[in-house]
């Protein structure tokens, strides 16, 4: 891996707070892996509590920041939730995205669409 995307380089995200959803596997955890070695603090957010114990304890043994937060993001109210404790625990809120998702043909796009940005505010 090049230094860049280690983040020994120049950190593109260095002070910035990122919320990610669905950081227990694949995509997601790929973003949260790749956004604390660019330097953002991170809100690891899955419904799976070891998965994303797992996320954190290699985000640990990198150095990097992550906070995680097991809710289920089809819920306004755990989404309300992790908008109140990532204020708390990190202070501010930068950046959201908004990964997790289920592939529900026909419906898929009916379902992106519950889980819009309104659904956070
Ligand atoms: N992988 C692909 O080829 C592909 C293609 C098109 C779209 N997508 C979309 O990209 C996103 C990520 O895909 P992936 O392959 O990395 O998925 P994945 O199945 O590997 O990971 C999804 C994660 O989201 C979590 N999750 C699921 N429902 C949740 C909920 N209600 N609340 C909180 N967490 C929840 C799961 O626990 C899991 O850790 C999904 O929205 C998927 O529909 C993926």
């Amino acid at each position: 891996m090049s230094a860049s995307e280690t983040g020994s380089a120049a950190q593109r995200l260095a002070g910035q707070v990122a919320v990610i959803t669905g950081t227990g596997s694949g995509i997601g955890r790929a973003m949260a892996v790749l956004f604390t070695r660019q330097g953002a603090a991170v809100a690891a957010v899955d419904l799976d509590a070891d998965r994303l114990e797992n996320l954190a304890q290699q985000i640990e043994a990198e150095g990097g920041r992550l906070a995680t937060v097991r809710v289920d993001v089809t819920r306004s109210e755990d989404c309300k939730t992790t908008v109140h404790r990532v204020l708390e625990d990190l202070g501010r809120l930068d950046i959201l995205c908004n990964n997790a998702g289920i592939i529900q043909r026909p419906r898929c796009w009916r379902s992106a669409k519950r889980t819009g940005i309104t659904t956070w505010l």
